[in-house]
Parts: C-alpha cells; sequence; structure tokens
C-alpha cells in the first residue's frame, strides 16, 4: 500500500481518498507509527498528511526519524512538508505570516517530476503558520508564493517530495494531478487498484476465512450490509443466509426493496422476520427519544438473535456445517477512528446490529473494513445491485420512529410514510438527490394547529422537511430546495396525507441542530 502518515488534522481520510482515486490503495496508520512497523506493511510510497500544529510547540507531533531513511519514496504535505524540512536538515521558520485558503504559487524551473506539465502560476489551498525557509541540501526549489519563499521542493535522486499546500483539497486546481504525478511518475506505482480488484481480492480472502462454515449476515435495508452481504454470497453462495428484520418504522416501499429487488440481483437465502407489532407494543406510550432509540435498539438485537438462533439449531439438527460467522458491514473511517489504522492498537468493531451476547459467539467478517463509503457504493454497483440500494441516502436505524415527535402508533407511521414518500418522489423528481445529503421528514405528532380546507376548519398536525447539505453528517447545513419544488411538496402533502395541515421547512445547520430530530 501507499501510507499515509496522519499528523492529527482532518487531511489523512481525504488524502487515502484521493490516492484510491489514483487506482493506488493506501492505508492510515498514525505518525506514532515506527519505522519498523511502517517496513513490515511493504509501502510502495509515504505521504506525510498536514496537521494543526507547528513543529516549534513543545510536545507537537513527530516522526520516526528512520522513515525517511527507508528508501521509499515520500511525498510530504503541509505539516508533512515541515517536518521533512526539518529532519532532512532545512530550515523551519516561524514568519508569523499566515496563509490560509486560496493562495497563488509560482513554479521556477521546469517542475521535476511532481510538477512539470503544470501551468507556471496556479491556485492552491494553503493553511500554515511555519514556513520552510530554507530546503534541504540536494534539493530543488520547486514553487514559491509571496509570503513562502519555499512552497515545494523535490529531490528525484532520493524520490522525495514535498508540498506546502493541500494538494488533496479540491480548491488546489491541479492538485488530484501533484499526486498523481508523485504515485505514477516519481514512485513508479502502477494505477491498479479499482473495484473489479477489491471484488476478486475480498472474494478469496472471504472463502479462506469461512471455508464450509455457514454465516448469517443482518440486512437493513441500507448499502453496507447491502454490499457486504453481496460480496459474501459471491464468495461463499448458499454458505451465507440473511435476516432482514422489518420492525414497521421502515419507509415506503424500503421492505420490497430488499426482498424483491435486492434478493433478484444477488440471489441471496433471505429470511424476513415480521416484528411491527412487536415494536409499537414496546414503543406504546414512550415519547423520550433516548428511550425510544433504547427499546427500538433492545428489540432489534432480540429479534435479530432469535432468528440467528434458530439457524443455528437449524444447522446442527440438519447435521449440517455449523453457522460460525456473523457478516458486518463495518467501513474503513469506523476502523481508523476507533484507533485501528495502525493495524495494532485498540481494535473495537462497530456493531451495526448492536452487541450481540456472548453465548452467540461468532467471528466477524467485515469485507468492507479497508473501504470508504464511495468505493463501497462503486463495489456495490459494479456487483449489480440495484441503485435505489446502492445509491441510498443515509437512514437512522432506529427508522422512523425518531422521526415522530411524540408517541409512535400505527397509524402516525402511516401518515410519516405518505409524507415522507411525496417528499423523496419530487425531490427526486426534481434532480436534487445529489445535492443533497439526506431529508428527514418529521410528523409533529403532539403539535396540531389550526387550518382550513374546502369549507370546514381542520385542527391537523404539522410535517417537518429537514434537508441538509453534508460532507460527512458531522456538520451540514440546511439546502437551500428551489421554491417551486419546496410548494409542490407542501400541496401534495397537503391535499393527500389526511391530518396533516401545514408543512414547514428547517432551516437550521449542524450545529446546532442535529440533522434528525430527536
Ligand atoms: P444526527 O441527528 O446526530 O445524525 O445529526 C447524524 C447522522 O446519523 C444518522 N443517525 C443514525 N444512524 N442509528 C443510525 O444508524 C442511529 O441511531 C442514528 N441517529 C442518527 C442520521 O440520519 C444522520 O445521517
Amino acid at each position: 500500500p501507499v501510507l499515509v502518515v496522519d499528523f492529527g488534522a482532518q487531511y489523512a481520510q481525504l488524502i487515502a481518498r484521493r490516492v484510491r482515486e489514483a487506482n493506488v490503495y493506501s492505508e492510515i496508520v498514525p505518525h506514532t507509527v515506527t519505522a519498523e512497523e511502517i517496513a513490515a506493511k511493504n509501502p510502495v510510497g509515504i505521504v506525510l498528511s498536514g496537521g494543526p500544529s507547528s513543529v516549534y510547540e513543545p510536545g507537537s507531533p513527530t516522526l520516526d526519524p528512520q522513515v525517511l531513511q527507508l528508501g521509499v519514496p515520500v511525498l510530504g504535505i503541509c505539516y508533512g512538508f515541515q517536518v521533512m524540512a526539518q529532519q532532512l536538515g532545512g530550515e523551519v521558520a516561524n514568519t508569523g505570516l499566515r496563509e490560509y485558503g486560496s493562495t497563488d504559487v509560482t513554479l521556477s524551473g521546469d517542475g521535476g517530476s511532481l510538477l512539470s506539465g503544470q501551468p507556471e502560476a496556479q491556485t492552491v489551498w494553503m493553511s500554515h503558520g511555519d514556513s520552510v525557509a530554507k530546503a534541504p541540501d540536494g534539493f530543488d526549489v520547486l514553487a514559491s508564493t509571496d509570503s513562502t519563499p519555499v512552497a515545494a521542493f523535490a529531490s528525484d535522486e532520493k524520490r522525495m517530495y514535498g508540498v506546502q499546500w493541500h494538494p488533496e483539497v479540491k480548491h488546489s486546481t491541479f492538485g488530484q494531478q501533484v499526486l498523481e504525478n508523485f504515485l505514477h511518475r516519481a514512485a513508479g506505482i502502477p494505477a491498479e487498484w479499482n473495484s473489479g480488484s477489491v471484488i476478486a481480492e475480498q472474494v478469496e480472502r472471504i472463502r479462506e476465512q469461512i471455508g464450509d462454515a455457514r454465516v448469517i449476515c443482518g440486512l437493513s435495508g441500507g448499502v453496507d450490509s447491502a454490499v457486504a452481504a453481496a460480496l459474501v454470497h459471491k464468495a461463499v453462495g448458499d454458505q451465507l443466509t440473511c435476516v432482514f428484520v422489518d420492525h414497521g418504522l421502515l419507509r415506503a416501499g424500503e421492505r420490497e426493496q430488499v426482498e424483491n429487488d435486492y434478493v433478484a440481483s444477488t440471489g441471496v437465502r433471505l429470511i424476513t422476520v415480521d416484528a411491527e407489532q412487536q415494536f409499537l407494543d414496546a414503543l406504546a406510550g414512550v415519547t423520550d427519544p433516548e428511550q425510544k432509540r433504547k427499546i427500538i435498539g433492545r428489540e432489534f438485537i432480540r429479534t435479530f438473535e432469535n432468528a440467528a438462533e434458530a439457524l443455528v439449531l437449524e444447522a446442527k439438527a440438519e447435521g449440517g456445517e455449523p453457522v460460525k460467522f456473523l457478516v458486518q458491514g463495518t467501513l474503513y473511517p469506523d476502523v481508523v477512528e476507533s484507533g485501528g489504522g495502525s493495524g495494532t492498537a485498540n481494535i473495537k468493531s462497530h456493531h451495526n446490529v448492536g452487541g450481540l451476547p456472548e453465548d452467540l459467539e461468532f467471528e466477524l467478517v467485515e469485507p468492507l473494513r479497508t473501504l470508504f463509503k464511495d468505493e463501497v457504493r462503486a463495489i456495490g454497483r459494479e456487483l449489480g445491485l440495484p441503485e435505489v440500494i446502492v445509491g441510498r441516502q443515509p437512514f437512522p436505524g432506529p427508522g422512523l420512529g425518531i422521526r415522530i415527535i411524540g408517541e409512535v402508533t400505527r397509524e402516525r407511521l402511516d401518515l410519516l410514510r405518505q409524507a415522507d414518500q411525496i417528499a423523496r418522489d419530487e425531490l427526486t423528481a426534481a434532480g436534487l438527490d445529489e445535492e443533497i445529503w439526506q431529508c428527514p421528514v418529521v410528523l409533529l405528532a403532539d403539535v396540531r394547529s389550526v387550518g382550513v380546507q374546502g369549507d370546514g376548519r381542520t385542527y391537523g398536525h404539522p410535517i417537518v422537511l429537514r434537508p441538509v447539505s453534508s460532507e460527512d453528517a458531522m456538520t451540514a447545513d440546511w439546502t437551500r430546495l428551489p421554491y417551486e419544488v419546496l410548494a409542490r411538496i407542501s400541496n401534495r402533502i397537503t391535499n393527500q396525507v389526511p391530518g396533516v395541515n401545514r408543512v414547514v421547512l428547517d432551516v437550521t445547520s449542524k450545529p446546532p441542530g442535529t440533522i434528525e430530530w430527536e
């Protein structure tokens, strides 16, 4: 792999993704990694990420100096560039001049293998306080700005390169080209990593892990579990059984998408558990959001566990291979964020189906643990999964249960499902799905307001539209939807959904508002 050394800013994951967009496999390691640990991974290249610190601050993140002696091609970015300069005998100065945001750089010379072919003047994204004042001996200075004499340097002989700016950020106009020049030209790494190669590799790994045993997977209707199960099915066929819990809190059409479209395109064996009544009974009279989440989580695990146990017993009774494995759709960001990026320390499993009890003791199969979300989607498409599942926007595990403000009842769920379907249809028809991260539709079941419809007075409930734009759901802004689209959604909902006489728009960013209302 190419190893991306994380110096503690938000940039490492972005760099890792951009490297993969160049069809080269990448992994993230913390800056505390030793040169030995790096060498053990046989990297074909190393990228040092940016970071929030100054190399002068006491306790600022450092790098094992031996890393730069391994003979592996290195690209330093921003803070990583300064760490390189410092360790290789250059000079880093605290000039007191900050550069932040879009900045003009001027290339000097022919740009070397890193920058050749690029325009002499270009706009890049900067974010730094310290500057490299002098490049290390034997390095060529490739670029400068008004306030930074050394904005990029290179030594083709040592195969070491650095840029002060952030090539991984889209605001750096030729950023991706810088990364690709480093990877393909300077380091000579072929562009071979793609959906097809990931599928082939994972299928082989899964076969090796599972052998002849049986394996189960909980499907949620979301993209991660769907792609994970499809990969496992491709590897071991009917040794896999999928379990889909219909808790009655799903949106219109979601069960059918799994039972019909997904099964038709993959051929997986599917068991659906009808648990609507069980969930409604458990939720009766409950209005507190945390309480709702707890109840839904608990019932979900209980239901899944029962289904799993039945499969285990069935396999025993038949005398067939035991059920030994459980598939989970854990993604790479979860692995990195729980300290697993180093491949050594503190790997915590994120449980999409909640903490299963010890006595079920399944071994986990996690075929997506090296992948980012957009890569999972690409693999799903390559495997031929239906677009309604692969392209699906995020939907919370507790489902519509946390989008009814007030007690959850079947009637209210039906109302909300109708309103949600109208909103989704209109947003899709207006071609807005790409622009919107997700659009929760919320029923204020405990609020009533007066209206007039036909000749009569109504006293109904409001529906809230919560369209948000986001990169990762950690922060979000409300999406500025066109008025005509909002008008159509509002008209249709108030005309077609009984008991709803008002539609309101949530114009709160996150923070302070969360995306969901509960
Ligand atoms: P909030 O409301 O915290 O939501 O801004 C952030 C993202 O997480 C989703 N969400 C959940 N997903 N189980 C999930 O699987 C949950 O309990 C849950 N709560 C919120 C939400 O839809 C948004 O994408």
